[in-house]
């Protein structure tokens, strides 16, 4: 029975020692020389087959870029959870099909093939990529790569207020990965609230207004698919802001898309008169008149001027700038001198009536009814007129012609 174990001990042992001898042995001899092929295809390594996995699948596995800065350059199957956008790394990776990468530094072979220790006994493997000058810069390079399948939206960014920025230089205006991702692409509009958290990631402040707006509110409680959010306003990839030329003139239509639709206004309560009323009033009056006579530039009130924008609100919510105690300040912005008793000379959306504006009514009535019925009874008057002279002459020259017919019979 002893015996037994002790056979069994030793052949442990050796079994250890051999492994360890073993390992060393490809570890040390090895790495003087280029890799070289091996017989069986099981045994065959990432430097040949390029298998992304066989070296990036260890965690530790980073880079350091010149400024120190170390980024990891660990690949996490994780990441592509949930995205069906997988076509192989070699799909997206131009510049990494097969190692050395094209930007290679060159790199110890110790560093894969000795493990390195760090104080915390973690083993570390970390490389040289300044040929980078930062986590950008492969960004930038790898987004290239979505041209291949995607040429129509390139063609759709190219005129948008985030390309003008890119090419003004700002490295950091969005390109396809940054509202897309790279590894874990999914559907960028399911949940509808996803579209204001991909702008979000850099325009935080409009965000964080926007959410707590009428609209924002809306969408976030239940993904509402009846109020805007930041792309039906500016576009997802044709991305426009105030500055662009047509950009406040096209404003209006696109609030009364929605709010003259009676059908959808109906649904929240909410008058679908109030376009209507707008152009019917001074600003809205001379607003349409100026875009049909092809002027863009527009100095009276639209409709986010009273409204406000990211942060409208209902008339009803004292944070509203249209609720009554703040119209003054709201008509200030352009009526400096605008008194507490200005706003309340304006008829706002209201159509006049008798409750209302008892004057206005009174003489929009009489000027509704005057009018026709004075041009009217003066047509009336002048058609009775030109018939009695009508009729008055015809019945003279027929006396005449009588007259004269009897002289002749009366002649023979
Ligand atoms: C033999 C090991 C090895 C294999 C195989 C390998 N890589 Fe790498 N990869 C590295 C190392 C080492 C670096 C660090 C910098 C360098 O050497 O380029 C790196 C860096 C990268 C980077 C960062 C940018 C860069 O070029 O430095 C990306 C992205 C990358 N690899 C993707 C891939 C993809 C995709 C594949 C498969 C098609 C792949 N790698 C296969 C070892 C490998
Ligand atoms: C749909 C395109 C796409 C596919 C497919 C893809 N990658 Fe990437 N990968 C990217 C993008 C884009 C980046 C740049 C980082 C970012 O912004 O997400 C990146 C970055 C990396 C990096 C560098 C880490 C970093 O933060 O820069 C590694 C390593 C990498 N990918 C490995 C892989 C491996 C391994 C596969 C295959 C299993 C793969 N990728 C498949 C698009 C892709
Ligand atoms: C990014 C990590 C990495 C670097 C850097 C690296 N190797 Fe490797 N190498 C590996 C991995 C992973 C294997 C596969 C190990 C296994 O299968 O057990 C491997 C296997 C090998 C093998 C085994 C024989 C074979 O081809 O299957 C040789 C030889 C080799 N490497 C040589 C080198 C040399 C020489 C260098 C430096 C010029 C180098 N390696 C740099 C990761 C690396
Ligand atoms: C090998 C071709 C290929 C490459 C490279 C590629 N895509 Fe795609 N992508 C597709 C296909 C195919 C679809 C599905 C059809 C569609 O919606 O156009 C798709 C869909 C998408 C979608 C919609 C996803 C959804 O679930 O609705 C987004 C967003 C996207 N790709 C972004 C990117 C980005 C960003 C890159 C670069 C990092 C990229 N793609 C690289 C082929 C590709
Ligand atoms: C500023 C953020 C942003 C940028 C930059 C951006 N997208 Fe999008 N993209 C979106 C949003 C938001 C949606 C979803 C709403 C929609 O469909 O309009 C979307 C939708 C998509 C879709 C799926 C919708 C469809 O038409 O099937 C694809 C594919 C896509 N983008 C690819 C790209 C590519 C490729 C690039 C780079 C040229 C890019 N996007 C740049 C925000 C962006
Ligand atoms: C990666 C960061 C980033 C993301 C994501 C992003 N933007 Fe931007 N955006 C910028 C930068 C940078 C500018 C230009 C700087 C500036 O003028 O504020 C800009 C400018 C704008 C402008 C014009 C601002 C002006 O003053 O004229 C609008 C509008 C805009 N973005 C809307 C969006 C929308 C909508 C989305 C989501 C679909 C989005 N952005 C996603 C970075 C981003
Ligand atoms: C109901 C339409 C509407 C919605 C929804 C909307 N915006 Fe705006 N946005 C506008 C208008 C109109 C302006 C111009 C305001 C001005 O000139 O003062 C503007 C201005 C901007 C600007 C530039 C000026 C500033 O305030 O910084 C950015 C950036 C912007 N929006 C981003 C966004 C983002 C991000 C979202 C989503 C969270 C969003 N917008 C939602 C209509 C909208
Ligand atoms: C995509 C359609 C859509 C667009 C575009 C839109 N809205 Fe709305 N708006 C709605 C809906 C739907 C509601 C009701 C939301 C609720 O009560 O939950 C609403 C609510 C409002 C309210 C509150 C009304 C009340 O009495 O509660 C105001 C004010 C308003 N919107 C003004 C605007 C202005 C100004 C614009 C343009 C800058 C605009 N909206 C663009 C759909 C839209
Ligand atoms: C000069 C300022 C001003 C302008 C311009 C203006 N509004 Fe108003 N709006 C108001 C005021 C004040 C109220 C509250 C009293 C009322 O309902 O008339 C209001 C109320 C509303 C309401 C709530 C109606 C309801 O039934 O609860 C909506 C929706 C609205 N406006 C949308 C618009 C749209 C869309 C435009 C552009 C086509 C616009 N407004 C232009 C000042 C303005
Ligand atoms: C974005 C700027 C702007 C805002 C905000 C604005 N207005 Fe005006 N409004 C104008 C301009 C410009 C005119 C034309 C002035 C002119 O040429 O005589 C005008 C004309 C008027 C007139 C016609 C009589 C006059 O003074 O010429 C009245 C009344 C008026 N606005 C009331 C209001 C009220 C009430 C508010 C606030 C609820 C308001 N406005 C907000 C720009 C604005």
């Amino acid at each position: 029975m002893m015996r037994y174990r002790f056979y069994v001990f030793l052949l442990v042992g050796v079994a250890i020692l051999g492994w360890f001898l073993f390992d060393g042995a490809i570890s040390a001899p090895v790495l003087a020389q280029e890799p070289t092929p091996t017989a069986s295809p099981a045994r065959r390594s990432p430097h040949q087959t390029g298998d992304c996995l066989g070296c990036h699948s260890n965690p530790e596995m980073a880079g350091r870029f010149a400024d120190g800065k170390i980024i990891s350059l660990y690949y996490d199957p994780k990441e592509h959870e949930g995205s069906d956008h997988f076509d192989g790394c070699r799909s997206c990776h131009d510049a990494q099909q097969e190692y050395p990468h094209k930007n290679s530094q060159s790199q110890s072979c110790d560093v894969c093939h000795l493990q390195i220790f760090d104080a915390s006994g973690q083993s570390t493997q970390i490389f040289d990529i300044s040929s980078y000058p930062d986590e950008r810069a492969i960004a930038i390079e790898i987004n290239s790569s979505c041209h291949k399948c995607h040429q129509g939206k390139f063609q759709e960014i190219t005129d948008s207020e985030h390309t003008r920025v890119l090419e003004r230089g700002n490295r950091f205006a969005p390109i396809c990965v940054d509202c897309h991702g790279g590894h874990n692409i999914t559907s960028p509009n399911e949940p509808r609230t996803k579209i204001a958290q991909i702008c979000s990631q850099c325009h935080k402040s409009v965000y964080s207004t926007y959410k707590t707006s009428v609209h924002g509110q809306a969408l976030e409680a239940d993904s509402n698919p009846d109020v805007p959010t930041c792309n039906n306003c500016h576009g997802s990839h044709e991305v426009e802001g105030p500055d662009h030329i047509d950009f406040k003139a096209g404003s209006i239509n696109l609030c009364g898309n929605c709010h003259a639709d009676k059908e959808l206004m109906d649904k929240y309560n909410i008058s679908a008169n109030v376009f209507q009323t707008y152009l019917d009033d001074f600003h809205g009056r001379t607003v349409e008149a100026s875009l049909k006579a092809g002027d863009l530039k527009i100095t009276k009130a639209t409709c986010y001027d009273c409204h406000g924008v990211h942060n409208i609100q209902s008339p009803e919510n004292e944070l509203s700038s249209v609720y009554p105690a703040n119209l003054q300040k709201t008509c200030q912005q352009c009526h400096p001198d605008a008194g507490i008793t200005f706003p309340q000379a304006w008829l706002r959306h209201y159509s006049s009536t008798w409750e209302t504006t008892p004057l206005l009514f009174a003489i929009t009535a009489f000027y509704g009814y005057f009018i026709p019925i004075f041009i009217g009874g003066f047509v009336v008057y002048i058609v009775i007129d030109a018939r009695r002279r009508v009729a008055d002459k015809l019945k003279k020259r027929f006396s005449k012609s009588v007259q004269i017919s009897e002289s002749q019979e009366t002649g023979k």
